[in-house]
């Protein structure tokens, strides 16, 4: 048999995925993979059983329902601070996974350089491969996470075509504040390059943080693609909705991509998640109660433990501490929390470029007492380990 295509290689299956296997293996109580462990709101829930009998069942305009991009434009509108237009400048996706694999691939052609923060969310790098494109790595320095603006300008200067820019950001909890979005939107007009970011966690913001989106600073519209996502906003991950915002030009581009990777995304699913897009603003005020309220639970019991971790600004991760253990690798690590403690975490090494073996992460989209039960066991079985 002839070779299979060298595109994949390189891949390895998700890391994250693979501890949640790994958990269910050991029965514990699985903080890897971020997904909540309760659901939407009931007015989706309600909308969809009515959608199951009255349909739509068919395809939706494949770069999404009509009713889905105006009730999105105009919620986003609200949020960005500027007009949206849902004909021109709105593409549904499967999901904000496919919105990034599209984004990049309308913007990159293969060896062109794309910047990526490390650490990162793991898709970047397969989009990257996938794209073609070749990742320059600029670090987010723990304990903060800061960068440094002439370390960012100096891979700028490489003459990338696109930055990728998770704010809030998976794993490190990092909310970029204005200034530093500035410096980032700046370096992308001098050296005339795109920023790609996902904003699936722009809902999730704790006290006294604020979400600020870079497509809406000064000459920052026209090189933006704003990928965002109904799996977490409204914990339907499940659903795969999610979408691309920018301008004409751009949208045009992205619209054919994502036409011929899935045609569209489900239609039945877009018609009832219209119903999350046009609930009043109290909803994502609880959205944000409900999520400062399991960040502090969690806080608090690993700081009763004595587990040192960071303090995220935005999104539901927390990065642990392990330096202090003498592991092979924090994979290993992981491995034997599961199977010891009974708690699913991911290897921080997965996350970042530079060889750094020192976290965790767990996340804590789950309910209370689940977060108790992780948190008795973590107590139990920490110093253990
Ligand atoms: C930063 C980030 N982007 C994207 C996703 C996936 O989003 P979606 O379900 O919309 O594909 C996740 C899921 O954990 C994530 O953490």
């Amino acid at each position: 048999m002839r070779k299979l295509s060298g595109r994949t290689a390189n891949f390895t299956d998700s890391v994250i995925r693979r501890m949640t296997r790994i958990s269910n293996q050991y029965g514990a109580v699985n903080l890897s993979q971020g997904f909540p462990d309760f659901g939407p709101p009931e007015e989706i829930t309600h909308r969809l059983a009515e959608i199951a009998l009255d349909g739509p069942h068919q395809y939706s305009v494949t770069w999404g329902a009509d009713n889905f991009r105006a009730a999105l434009a105009a919620k986003q509108s609200g949020l960005m601070g500027f007009e949206i237009d849902p004909e021109s400048e709105v593409v549904v996706t499967c999901g904000s996974t496919e919105a990034m694999m599209a984004s990049m691939m309308a913007v990159v052609d293969p060896g062109d350089e794309v910047i990526v923060f490390s650490p990162f969310y793991e898709n970047y790098g397969a989009d990257a491969i996938l794209s073609g494109a070749v990742p320059v790595y600029v670090p987010l320095r723990p304990p903060s996470f800061g960068f440094d603006a002439d370390e960012l300008e100096a891979a700028f200067k490489r003459r990338p075509k696109a930055l990728i820019l998770c704010n809030p950001s998976n794993p490190s909890g990092k909310v970029f504040t204005r200034d530093e979005l500035k410096i980032i939107a700046d370096l992308a007009v001098k050296y005339d390059a795109y920023v790609i970011t996902d904003e699936v966690y722009e809902h999730i913001i704790y006290e006294p943080y604020e979400h600020t989106y870079i497509a809406s600073l000064p000459g920052m519209f026209e090189r933006t693609l704003s990928c965002g996502s109904l799996s977490k906003t409204y914990s339907m991950t499940g659903w795969r909705l999610g979408y691309v915002i920018a301008s004409p030009e751009i949208t045009d581009v992205t619209r054919k991509i994502h036409d011929f990777l899935t045609v569209g995304a489900p239609a039945p699913l877009q018609e009832a998640a219209v119903a999350g897009l046009t609930l009043g603003g109290d909803y994502y005020v609880s959205l944000r109660q409900l999520y400062t309220k399991k960040r502090g639970l969690l806080l608090k019991g690993l700081d009763a433990i004595g587990i040192r971790h960071t303090e995220p600004q935005g999104a539901y991760y927390v990065l642990l501490d392990i330096s202090d253990f003498k592991y092979g690798s924090d994979l290993e690590f992981c491995e034997e929390l599961a199977r010891k403690v009974g708690v699913g975490a991911v290897p921080g090494s997965s996350f970042f470029r530079e060889d750094i073996n020192d976290f965790i992460r767990l996340h804590f989209a789950k309910k209370e007492e689940t977060l108790a039960d992780a948190l008795e066991r973590l107590e139990r079985g920490w110093k253990k380990m």
